[in-house]
């Protein structure tokens, strides 16, 4: 069982970048437009081994939340705490080994060096932390497995493809053994068809390793994909937090359901927002004689199962239990309307 105890608490975290320029040497310019924070009083937990995804337009603040995770911006205003140390007030000494140990940063674009090998750039943040040259090439070899880059090892950079750049860039975040990833947009510059591949390859690496992963994206599609709870995010103001399927099915505000109203419904609801209570005649009944599904099915899974003449499928949970009902009016109404998903 993961701790109950969050890896990321944040509190009110706010930053205001003006109030730094103000105090700086430059001039202002007269068009500064007034000092409206680039993120304003955002408090949030991601727990252990959470896909937990920032998602929201150019602009919203995604970056530089991301950022005060780690300090690499400086908040203006509220505490952050990572596996129970508060970085906010951390010493630098203890923020450097929170940095090198538990929180890594993975970026859009990072530095290749292009006349170092594979095994050379996945290395190199180790060797940065002084770790020898044996156990430096064992971990950047392993990482390289794990991203699907195994025989590459010894290849210069130019040898690869823009995708197999990234799966670089994922190997050098997972050869430091951090168990917190943030990422910022990693995938954003990637053709469609080697997005979904790293989309998947990361799922796939996340099943397996359980990491705390903060990812930021603008993608909504990326975002439903990916993330176990997403929390959007407008004007640096935390809008919504809830899992796809909440978001989908109850969107916060008209910005939200405006943003949420391409999204492929049956990818992403769940039979628990679509159900509702099981009526009297099917209490009683042989649950043998129906189609069943649990809780957390998807809608394009439950589509084949419902019967033509009506018969609606049961929705079951974790102990066998009758707790919901979907027939096939309530799942097209699900599939074809934004806000009128009937509750249980
Ligand atoms: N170093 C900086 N100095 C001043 N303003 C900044 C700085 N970095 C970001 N901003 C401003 O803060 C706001 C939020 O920017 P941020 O980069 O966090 O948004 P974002 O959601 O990551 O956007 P994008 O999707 O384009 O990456 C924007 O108005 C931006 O102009
Ligand atoms: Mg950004």
């Amino acid at each position: 069982m993961a701790s109950p105890t969050p890896m990321i608490e944040a509190r009110g975290l706010t930053k205001v970048y003006q109030a730094e320029r103000e105090r700086s040497w430059r001039r202002r310019k007269p068009s500064d437009t007034g000092r409206r924070p680039a993120v304003d009083s955002v408090s949030f937990d991601v727990a252990r081994g959470e896909l937990f995804v920032i998602m929201g337009l150019s602009g919203s603040g995604k970056s530089t939340l991301l950022r005060m995770l780690n300090r690499l911006v400086e908040p203006t205003a509220g505490t952050v705490t990572v596996d129970g140390v508060e970085i906010s007030s951390a010493a630098p000494g203890e923020l450097r080994r929170l940095r090198n140990n538990t929180l890594n940063m993975v970026f859009q674009h990072f530095a290749i060096f292009p006349h170092r090998t594979l095994v050379e750039n996945v290395g190199y943040g180790l060797q940065i932390r002084g770790i020898a040259a044996g156990e430096r090439a064992e971990r950047a070899n392993w990482a390289l497995s794990r991203v699907g880059l195994k025989e590459w090892g010894h290849e210069l950079p130019s040898a690869l493809s823009g995708g197999m750049r990234q799966r670089v860039g994922l190997a050098r975040a997972l050869a430091t053994d951090a168990e917190v990833l943030l990422m910022d947009e990693p995938f954003s510059a990637l053709d469609p068809l080697i997005r979904r591949d790293m989309q998947d390859l990361l799922l796939d690496l996340q099943s397996q390793l359980k990491k705390t992963i903060v990812f930021v994206t603008h993608d909504l599609n990326e975002a439903m994909r990916l993330g176990e709870r997403i929390m959007v995010m407008r004007d640096g103001k935390l809008i919504q937090l809830g899992t796809g399927s909440e978001i989908l099915s109850n969107p916060a505000d008209d910005y939200v359901a405006d943003f949420v109203s391409d999204v492929d419904r049956s990818r992403v609801v769940t039979a628990e927002r679509v159900m509702c209570e099981p009526s009297s005649s099917l209490r009683g009944l042989d649950l043998a004689n129906f189609a069943t599904v649990e809780r957390n099915t998807r809608l394009m899974d439950i589509f084949p199962l419902v019967g033509e003449d009506g018969t609606p499928v049961c929705v079951l949970d974790d102990s066998g239990r009758l707790v919901g009902e979907i027939s096939s009016t309530a799942l097209l109404q699900a599939l074809t309307t934004d806000r009128s998903v009937s509750h249980a």
